[in-house]
């Protein structure tokens, strides 16, 4: 266990909780002392994170959530601040892609990346954003990735656009709500060793990736970004806001 307690006795919120970056976000905050809401689609795996935050001693509860429907999102946060008390930091971690270049990729296929990656994202600042302002403020980080700054030829276009999306939707937000208190970041992941990855890449092909795009020629550890998340939403970054912070090794070769 750190010995920082950063998120004492505060409700938090981490989406797609279940799995890679959420899983090992999750964990950290409750190891901060945070009241974590694991918000997940896959009972299994949102089960599985707390039960192993609370064999940990943290404090944890699983709320059933898919992160694309509005009325999910809605009940999640409600839930979250009637068991934990008002949301005060969430990070809005849900996304991914169907594969497809500009010329194959279908449109159900182009609405399904950027349902799942940028409307999760706009559901859960929505209904986020009002609890924080009643309650005094807040900190909101946004999951988006390299791909949505620089091209990335690994990266399909939805996802691409999707998580551009993120970055400027996290900026918009950040400046609309300074005035409420509420600090709005995005975390840009470069190749992250995660579920979601393994299924795509080879080991062989993570590690070309990384070589090819970043200058420290390895993958991102799910730590790694929890880590910058944590430092985002915690008051050492208390004069950061409407930054995409980059956790990628270096991306595009340092530039
Ligand atoms: N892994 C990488 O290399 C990488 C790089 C850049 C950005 N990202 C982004 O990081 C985030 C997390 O990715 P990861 O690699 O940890 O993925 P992951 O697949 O390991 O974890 C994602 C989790 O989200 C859950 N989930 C999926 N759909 C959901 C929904 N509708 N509602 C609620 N939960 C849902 C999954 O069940 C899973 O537990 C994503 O936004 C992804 O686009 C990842």
């Amino acid at each position: 266990m750190t010995e920082r307690r950063r998120f004492e006795g505060r409700s938090v919120i981490v989406t797609g909780a279940g799995s890679g970056i959420g899983e090992a976000a999750a964990h950290a905050f409750a190891e901060e002392g945070a009241l974590v809401t694991i918000a997940e689609l896959d009972a299994g795996k949102g089960e599985a994170v707390r039960d192993a935050i609370l064999a940990k001693g943290g404090k944890a509860r699983f709320v059933p959530t898919d992160a694309t429907i509005e009325e999910s999102v809605k009940a999640m946060i409600e839930a979250a601040s009637a068991a934990h008390g008002p949301v005060r930091h969430a990070f809005n971690n849900v996304g991914a892609a169907k594969p497809g270049s500009l010329e194959d990729l279908s449109l159900a296929d182009w609405d399904w990346t950027i349902r799942i990656s940028l409307t999760s994202t706009f559901l859960a600042m929505k209904h986020e954003i009002p609890v924080m302002k009643a309650n005094g403020g807040g900190t909101i980080v946004n999951t988006a990735s390299m791909s949505g700054r620089i091209f990335t030829p690994s990266a399909p276009p939805s996802y691409s656009a999707a998580k551009a999306g993120v970055i400027h939707l996290s900026q918009f937000a950040s400046c609309a709500h300074a005035k409420d208190n509420i600090r709005v970041n995005s975390v840009l992941p470069g190749l992250t060793a995660t579920p979601q990855i393994a299924g795509m890449f080879t080991l062989e092909q993570q590690a070309d990736v990384a070589a090819e795009h970043q200058v420290i020629h390895r993958c991102v550890q799910p730590w790694e970004i929890a880590a910058t998340v944590l430092f985002l939403s915690s008051d050492d970054a208390a004069m950061i806001t409407g930054r995409g912070i980059e956790v990628a090794g270096g991306g595009a070769h340092g530039g």
